[in-house]
């Protein structure tokens, strides 16, 4: 039997029905859209002095919105595989842009004093001045594996970002960009094994590959990040090292509890094709990916 609510009485699961039925823009194949998060539900006080969530944040949405930097010769390397260049053009892309704005979102409405747009912009500057365009592998199976370096470091700082629970809004859309990062992963994968069969690569390359991409991960990114926030946030005082040290290594703490160590090895793993292998390596190399956000 149909129950009937008075009018101006939906009961909450009732209206997640109704939004749910809502035609948001899902980009490629993810699951949600950035206008479905209840930014206006954030609770604030939870948050508004937790200073190292706001870098943490700023951070990650500066990288992600980024991310068209370096799609463009991702997608040319790839050519006439129809496939691959179809779905990063289609899904990857967006998807990675959507977690960029998603975040956005997020610190403009948690901490409405501190100014992203202009924060950004001088990140940007810094950054496509020193951003030199990654260097591809010279065989498609070698980048897709390395690809798979940088999706398990993005699985797993959300994975911690959702674990470490600070605010119930945050939680739920560190586990919807979670669950696009581990899903590009899996594609990355699979297209990783296909070309595993044409180029057959050794399995020293692909460790090679692996520890090479995972060192390049400690790259300057989430450092200028820092640099342009602590900038925004004290006008007319010089950046100091020191400072970003001291935020490196407060989150190293959290990571030490949170960071979610045996699905990120398991990940690392995969390519290598082997269980017994380099367990004692892959923990260092997914401690150090993590890095791309952490510092
Ligand atoms: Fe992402
Ligand atoms: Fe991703």
């Amino acid at each position: 039997m149909m129950m009937t609510l008075p009018s101006g009485h939906i009961s909450s699961s009732a209206k997640d029905i109704v939004m749910a039925g809502e035609d948001f823009h899902r980009p490629g194949e993810a699951s949600w859209s950035v206008d479905e998060i209840r930014y206006h539900e954030i609770e604030r006080d939870r948050i508004k002095e937790d200073t190292q969530l706001l870098y943490l944040l700023t951070s990650a949405s500066f990288i992600e919105i980024t991310s068209d930097l370096y799609t463009r010769n991702l997608v040319e390397f790839f050519g006439e595989d129809r496939e691959t260049v179809q779905w990063l053009g289609e899904c990857w892309e967006p998807e990675e842009l959507q977690h960029g704005a998603a975040l956005k979102r997020y610190v403009q409405a948690a901490w409405p004093d501190f100014d992203w747009d202009g924060a950004y912009q001088s990140f940007f500057s810094e950054y496509a001045r020193t951003c030199s365009m990654e260097a591809l592998e010279p065989k498609r199976a070698l980048e897709l594996a390395a690809r798979c370096v940088v999706e398990t470091g993005t699985s797993s700082f959300y994975t911690m970002l959702a674990e470490i629970d600070r605010e119930p809004v945050l939680t739920q859309l560190a586990a919807r960009i979670r669950a696009d990062e581990v899903r590009h992963y899996k594609h990355f994968y699979r297209y990783f094994l296909k070309y595993c069969e044409r180029e057959r690569p050794s399995r020293i390359a692909v460790l090679k590959t692996l520890l090479k991409r995972a060192a390049e991960v400690q790259s300057e990114d989430a450092l200028i990040a820092f640099k342009h926030v602590h900038l925004m946030r004290n006008p007319g005082a010089a950046f100091q090292r020191s400072d970003y040290d001291s935020y490196r290594d407060s989150v190293r703490q959290i990571a030490k509890y949170h960071f979610p160590k045996e699905m990120a090895v398991k990940m690392m793993l995969k390519p290598l094709g082997v269980g017994a292998m380099a367990g004692r390596i892959a923990v260092p190399m997914a401690m150090s990916l993590c890095s791309l956000f952490l510092g």
